[in-house]
């Protein structure tokens, strides 16, 4: 489902009359939280190295209650915390993800395979593991789900596609899967492919948000994490994919202004 823009001048007023009155979010149309609630964002992945900054970035914001998915949630809220809702959950087991996204307005994944081969390989988790969360979050209401991919999955051949695939387990191959399921099911979503990651602080560098298939590049986690959240209730990001990397020639932060400039996925 996408979100509907609010129409200019008396009309709008008066829709906006209409959404104050029913507690109803302007961007997401939701009604079932009383007036001044949060929406709730699920972040699968929160353990990781990119969910960490992306916990941080959404403490920062404010905006969102977090729901935070871990496959061991007691130790997660023992050493992460943040005061975060931790439920314990398995992108490899459909039926843990259903109680975790039910209410959620947003959900936000930056999992990825813990191994090249085997069960938790790219394709049980970062294709298996995104095609659960796409229906989960179907099933559960989310009406945009940003999913951290990866440069790379666009375009063919060349020697770093080549190498990632060797060495990671075919995980492009994989992920190119797990978007394709995630644009085709019909709920809102935002495709987000980081360059290669580091860890840094954000802001320091400026970021290119690019639709070349063949853009390649790096950007730290921080910064990937900061462009993520961005991108959440924000109609310009919406039914888009996109690359981000780092770039010195842009001027830090005027990636904000770039999101309408990208085209919509066919
Ligand atoms: N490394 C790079 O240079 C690079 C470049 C571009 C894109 N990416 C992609 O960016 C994303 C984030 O990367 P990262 O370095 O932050 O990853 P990371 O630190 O390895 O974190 C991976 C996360 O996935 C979770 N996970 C793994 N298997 C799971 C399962 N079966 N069920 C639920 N959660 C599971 C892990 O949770 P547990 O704590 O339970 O293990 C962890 O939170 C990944 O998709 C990665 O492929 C990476």
């Amino acid at each position: 489902m996408r979100f509907r823009p609010i129409g200019s001048g008396f009309a709008a007023a008066l829709a906006l009359v209409a959404l104050a009155a029913a507690g109803q979010h302007e961007l997401t149309g939701e009604i079932e939280k009383p007036a001044g609630a949060k929406p709730i964002v699920v972040v699968a992945g929160a353990t990781g190295r990119t969910g960490r900054r992306v916990l941080d970035e959404l403490a920062r914001d404010g905006r969102f209650l977090v729901r935070a998915l871990a496959r061991d949630a007691a130790t997660a809220k023992r050493t992460i915390g943040g005061g975060h809702d931790w439920r314990a959950a398995d992108v490899t087991k459909p039926e843990s993800l259903l109680a975790p996204l039910r209410g959620a307005t947003y959900l936000i994944s930056t999992i990825g395979a813990t191994e090249r081969s085997g069960p938790n390989s790219p394709e049980f988790v970062d294709y298996g593991g995104v095609r659960h969360l796409v229906d989960a979050a179907s099933r559960g209401g989310v009406r945009q789900f940003v999913l951290v991919s990866s440069v790379g999955v666009e375009g063919e051949g060349g020697f770093v596609r080549w190498i990632l695939n060797f060495v990671g387990g075919d995980v492009l191959v994989w992920k190119k899967k797990g978007e394709a399921y995630l644009r085709a099911s019909g709920l809102g979503y935002t495709i987000v492919r980081p360059g290669g990651l580091r860890d840094g602080e954000p802001g320091s560098k400026g970021l290119r948000l690019d639709q070349d298939p063949d853009a390649f590049g790096d950007i730290t986690r921080a910064d990937t994490a900061v462009v993520v959240v961005a991108t959440l209730g924000n109609e310009a990001a919406l039914g888009k994919s996109f690359s981000v990397v780092a770039d010195d020639e842009r001027r830090i932060g005027a990636w904000r202004q770039e999101f309408t400039s990208l085209a919509p996925d066919r």
